[in-house]
């Protein structure tokens, strides 16, 4: 039996700008197979460099990062990433758009079309495939995107606050779907979030980090949606340890800001 994690941080230190700017300092863990975790903390803390050293996008200063136990070097399409901004290409309809990545794969075309069609599906995008993005919504647009990556089937799906750009309430109605996505085709999930509620729902675990340097602050499993996921954003409120889990993380978020503005 494997005991490599799939994912494996080892006191990874990120230097700027010739060692004058620590992004991160000395920060440590594992990441499993189909498990969902979020990257919280304040802005700064290095939530952003530590996704894109996992993309291959950067790398640490010190430290070891590995994925299957092998040091992580560059992108692969094994990683797929979604942005806070929308990156469809506008000359491209939205079914184009999802078959774009998968043509790159070297897939056929019937099977490009019918993965494409079958994903966008599972957005409530089939009726506007042949529409371009341009028209669309932007929570239209933000699925296009998902859609694009989630195509490819990547086993870790890297997502650096997806719905930051959303308003309220296309912003939960997109965490439904996420839940819903990562239960019909399960995968590894990193999603970065300043917004509290959103972690609380969507993760299995928080990884919380400190201000610049970000370190680990706290690591909490969600132990109390009990392994299950929960489709309904409502239902999440039912449980009294989201309610307390919330008030802490505020606190933590707090204590960081405040002590990052003593220091000032
Ligand atoms: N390419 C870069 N060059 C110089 N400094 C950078 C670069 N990328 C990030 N930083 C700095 O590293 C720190 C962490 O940034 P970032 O990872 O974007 O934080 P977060 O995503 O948590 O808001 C910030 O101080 C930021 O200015
Ligand atoms: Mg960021």
């Amino acid at each position: 039996m494997s005991t490599i994690p799939l994912i494996q941080a080892r006191s990874v230190s990120k230097d700027f700008n010739k060692g004058t700017v620590q992004a991160l300092d000395n920060v440590s863990f594992d990441l499993d197979t189909n498990q969902i975790t979020a990257f919280v903390g304040p802005s700064g803390c290095g939530k952003t460099t530590m996704l894109r050293m996992i993309a291959g996008l950067d790398h640490p200063t010190r430290g070891t990062l590995s994925l299957d136990g092998k040091s992580i070097e560059n992108p692969g399409p094994e990683r797929g990433m979604v942005f806070q901004t929308y990156t469809s290409f506008p000359w491209l309809t939205a079914r184009k758009n999802v078959e774009y990545g998968l043509n790159i794969l070297g897939m056929s075309r019937s099977d490009r079309r019918s993965r494409a069609m079958e994903i966008l599906e599972r957005v409530r995008l089939d009726h506007v495939a042949d529409e371009y993005p341009g028209g669309l919504s932007g929570g239209m647009k933000q699925r296009i995107a998902l859609a694009r990556t989630l195509a490819q089937k990547p086993r870790i799906v890297l997502m650096d606050e997806p719905f930051g750009a959303l308003d309220a309430q296309v912003r939960w109605e997109m965490q439904e779907l996420l839940i819903e996505l990562i239960e019909a085709e399960p995968r590894t999930v990193v999603v970065i979030t300043h917004d509290l509620g959103e972690a609380l729902y969507l993760a299995d675990r928080i990884l919380f980090f400190t201000r610049q340097p970000g370190r680990i602050k706290a690591d909490i499993d969600l132990n109390f949606k009990k392994g299950k996921r929960i489709k309904d954003k409502q239902a999440i409120f039912d449980f009294k340890e989201y309610h307390e889990l919330e008030k802490q993380l505020f606190s933590m978020m707090r204590e960081e800001i405040t002590t990052s503005r003593k220091q000032i």
